[in-house]
């Protein structure tokens, strides 16, 4: 005799003769058998081997089969439990099937239904295994995808961010010594937006977005943006242009990133007070990350060395845009952000003293590199920066507003 079905069975029964011919029968067939006389054996044995299906007697001493059957239905709810029962258990055996038996068999039991019923629940059981290792399979491999699919987009990500700030660089290092003054004003306008509250995504956005703030420099001509004198008037509202001309060069943008870098480009030289470039907006009309880099993009200037000004410490960058000196006036600036900028202006000093160690070795146009991004650098203080902007045009007074293009 065989089958084409094999398995390992427990078999419990504590009559010795039964045991013993069921045993037999299941072996001659090609079963692998083991034999318990009671169900507590067959409970220990359990949880240590593989068990394809449980065969058990229903009345036993000390522990019956319905016992037996919820302490395996506990360890596990996938090996199929057959019951052995007499003609007058019948009731006991429907109510265990109600419990979560697979099956049952009357004793004296017929040989080929004996059979039939262990390779129905032994196929059973190597189903529900099937079934189980696909769905694993399947969750491991939708683990490796999604992980993979992670990674893509971090690359992607990446590789967008180097992309916007090379492209950035391109516009700035024109009148520019380094492409720091851009990875600056990313780190100071992302500490403002998080000391604001704005949300996670804003903040993500305007560490990038807001280094694109001087893109539109790209349409400025070099007579102008590199003229080492003062600028007349027409000159002047020339080298305004820039915003605008970013916003064109990034709007349109299906991408939320560039929008905002379009916004930024726009209104990083409007006011407060109405009295900025190049829209005249005033107030909340100024949208809040044009509000945000503009502060960052002034305390930058006001930092950074010009031919027709020293660079001013931090003490001085900030009384004067706390504080005011006739051209920097503090109603220029959205007033909340002001007084977040106050509350946290020491980590700026830090962001700009820790740049100041990254400068190229050389300033040559053909040998300069874009600098690594500041905040994977420890901070270190260094010194100051020389840079070459020209005066601003016809503005009376010792000061000529911070920044004429930036
Ligand atoms: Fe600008």
């Amino acid at each position: 005799m065989g089958s084409e079905t094999t398995g390992n069975i427990f078999v419990v029964d504590d009559d010795r003769f039964v045991l013993e011919s069921v045993s037999t029968l299941l072996d001659e067939y090609g079963f692998t058998v083991q034999a318990f006389a009671n169900g507590h054996e067959a409970v220990k044995q359990f949880v240590t081997r593989p068990v394809d299906l449980v065969l058990t007697d229903i009345n036993m001493p000390h522990m019956d089969g319905i016992e037996l059957l919820e302490k395996i239905r506990f360890l596990d709810r996938e090996t199929p439990v057959v019951l052995m029962t007499a003609y007058a258990d019948l009731d006991t055996a429907v109510k265990a099937i109600q419990k979560g038996a697979f099956d049952f068999i009357i004793k004296p039991y017929s040989p080929p239904y004996l059979i039939h019923t262990v390779e129905k629940g032994v196929h059973y059981k190597h189903l529900t295994q099937i079934e189980k290792n696909y769905k694993r399979e399947l969750e491991i491999t939708v683990e490796k995808r999604t992980s993979e699919l992670a990674e893509a987009l971090r690359r992607l990500t990446k590789m967008s961010r180097e992309i916007i700030e090379r492209l950035t660089s391109a516009a700035e290092l024109r009148d520019e010594d380094t492409g720091l003054h851009i990875l600056r004003i990313g780190l100071y306008a992302k500490k403002l937006a998080t000391a604001l509250g704005m949300s996670d995504t804003f903040i993500e956005q305007i560490h990038i977005a807001s280094a694109m703030h001087d893109v539109g420099k790209i349409g400025i001509p070099d007579s102008i943006l590199l003229k080492p004198g003062a600028l007349t008037s027409a000159e002047f509202e020339t080298i305004k242009q820039h915003t605008v001309i970013g916003e064109k060069i990034l709007q349109g943008s299906a991408h939320s990133m560039l929008q905002m870098g379009a916004t930024i480009a726009a209104s990083h030289h409007e006011r407060w007070d109405g009295s900025g470039y190049p829209y005249g907006l005033r107030g909340e009309a100024i949208p809040i990350a044009g509000r945000i880099t503009m502060l960052a993009d002034q305390y930058d200037a006001l930092r950074s060395e010009r031919v027709y000004k020293g660079a001013f410490d931090h003490a001085t960058a900030c009384d004067i845009i706390l504080n005011g000196d006739g051209r920097t006036m503090p109603e220029h600036f959205d007033p909340h952000v002001l007084a977040t900028f106050d509350e946290i202006k020491d980590e700026f000093a830090e962001i700009f003293d820790a740049s100041q160690s990254q400068e190229p070795p050389s300033r040559g146009v053909h040998t300069r590199q874009l600098p690594l991004p500041l905040d994977a650098q420890p901070p270190v203080s260094g010194r100051d920066r020389p840079g070459r902007n020209p005066p601003s045009p016809g503005l009376p007074g010792s000061r000529p507003p911070a920044s004429r293009g930036s």
